[in-house]
């Protein structure tokens, strides 16, 4: 990395505008904003995701944005134009959290988001467009099957089945929504209309090793990969743990052990692509009891769709087989799927611009992981911007972030938006 330079686009007090903004993750990071006090859990629609809300309207506020949360429980500040009503360019990522996960994947990128308009607001500059920063409720699938329902409200892309989604609770997610908030409009009001949303910005955590192996504090996402999510299920007899001889048992533990490894075998023959199994259960779960039952998770991703469903139909062969052989039953059920996404081509090379004009060399690389912004291009053109992380290690509480990496971003951000701004109206490319 070059020096860092400054510019008369820079936000005045871009350090404290990084400081502020890890602190007040670190400060989401406890109880009340998390479920559990031992660890960070803040699943959508919980109360820790309410009292994350409480405290995200009030620094909005204080950054000169309107607030209101639509119908999927998302929450949006918006920053008007020099016109009020005019379309929104969005910033936004996700305010839920994985079981003990980091305080930063998610939160820390929309904290970001209110630090640009901070900056704009105390500069009392106004743009040809609105900003908008959304808190996604849900991305990381963590009360309910699926993931990443809130950007699908919003992109209009939602399936209303979601709705009818059971959480471990055994609460469906339409009453979930009633209990957050009542009165909230219904949830497919949320979906925007297309030209009401110029471009959507998500800054993230890396959450990988790359950028803190090339001493860069943030790099320039190209594409996110594709990725799906199973729910699998090996079936035999429940039985004693004490009395049953080993050769007359239907034990799916066994199976469910042979899977695991084949999904370790399967996703381990490709690079770029990765499988994990997260989730497992025995049913019904005692120590003198062999199962009747495992049900266990698979989550499959590759840099195409293609890639993805050739490895994801292999294991569901394999589990299959494994079941045929130990005379179990099984069922591989898909949860999701979602396809890459290329981040667009025009912002992405603004992106890089405002990038290498905070003194920072251009790093491309692409994300393994899910984010808001996948969803959101099906309704507008994204960028994606990456913040290293210490170690790459993410989905776990030693995440950690740095407040002038966290600087450089919101410099990168506002140079971006601004730039954006100069060149607006984008001009047409004549038909034909
Ligand atoms: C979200 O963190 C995902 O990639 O699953
Ligand atoms: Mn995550
Ligand atoms: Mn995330």
């Amino acid at each position: 990395m070059t020096a860092a330079t400054h510019s008369s686009h820079d936000p005045l007090s871009a350090t404290d505008a990084g400081e502020r903004a890890v602190a007040r993750c670190d400060a989401l990071g406890v109880p009340p904003y998390s479920e559990a006090a031992d660890m960070l859990f803040r699943p959508y629609l919980s109360s820790a995701h309410r009292a994350a809300l409480e405290a995200l309207s009030a620094w909005m506020a204080e950054a000169g944005m309107t607030v209101r949360m639509d119908g999927a429980a998302n929450l949006i500040g918006r920053y008007e134009g020099r016109e009020r009503g005019a379309p929104a360019m969005t910033i936004g990522s996700h305010i839920d959290s994985v079981r003990n996960g980091g305080r930063y994947d998610g939160a820390l990128g929309v904290m970001l988001g209110v630090e640009v308009v901070q900056a704009l607001h105390d500069r009392r500059s106004r743009l040809p467009f609105a900003v908008e920063v959304i808190a996604f409720g849900d991305e990381e699938g963590s009360r309910f099957p699926t993931s990443m329902t809130c950007s699908r409200a919003v992109a209009g892309t939602a399936d209303l089945s979601v709705l009818d989604q059971w959480g471990p609770d055994g609460v469906a997610l339409v009453q979930a929504l009633a209990d957050f908030e009542p009165g909230l409009p219904p949830f497919s009001s949320a979906a925007r209309r297309p030209g009401d949303v110029l471009a959507y910005l998500e800054a993230h955590i890396e959450q990988g090793p790359v950028l803190e192996a090339e001493g860069l504090g943030i790099g320039v996402v190209t594409a996110i990969a594709a990725q799906k999510r199973l729910s699998a299920r090996f079936t035999g007899m429940a039985g004693h743990a004490g009395t049953t001889p080993m050769d007359l048992r239907r034990d799916p533990g066994p199976a469910a052990a042979e899977a695991i490894l084949l999904v370790e075998r399967v996703c381990g023959a490709e690079p770029g692509l990765v499988g994990t199994v997260g989730r497992i259960a025995a049913l019904p779960g005692a120590v003198n009891v062999i199962p009747g039952e495992i049900v266990f998770s698979i989550d499959v991703r590759a840099p195409t769709a293609e890639r993805r469903d050739a490895a994801a139909a292999l294991i569901g062969a394999g589990v299959a087989e494994i079941a045929a052989r130990r005379g179990l039953g099984q069922s591989v059920v898909v949860d999701q799927a979602l396809d890459a996404s290329p981040c667009d081509p025009d912002l992405t090379a603004l992106l890089e611009t405002a990038v290498a004009g905070v003194g920072v060399a251009v790093r491309r690389l692409p994300s393994g992981a899910g984010h808001d912004a996948m969803v959101m291009a099906d309704l507008c053109p994204t960028a994606m911007l990456f913040l290293r992380c210490r170690g790459g290690i993410s989905h776990n509480p030693a995440e950690s972030v740095s407040p002038a990496d966290a600087a450089l971003a919101v410099r990168a951000m506002s140079r971006f938006i601004e730039a954006l701004a100069e060149s607006w109206p984008p001009t047409q490319t004549p038909p034909g």
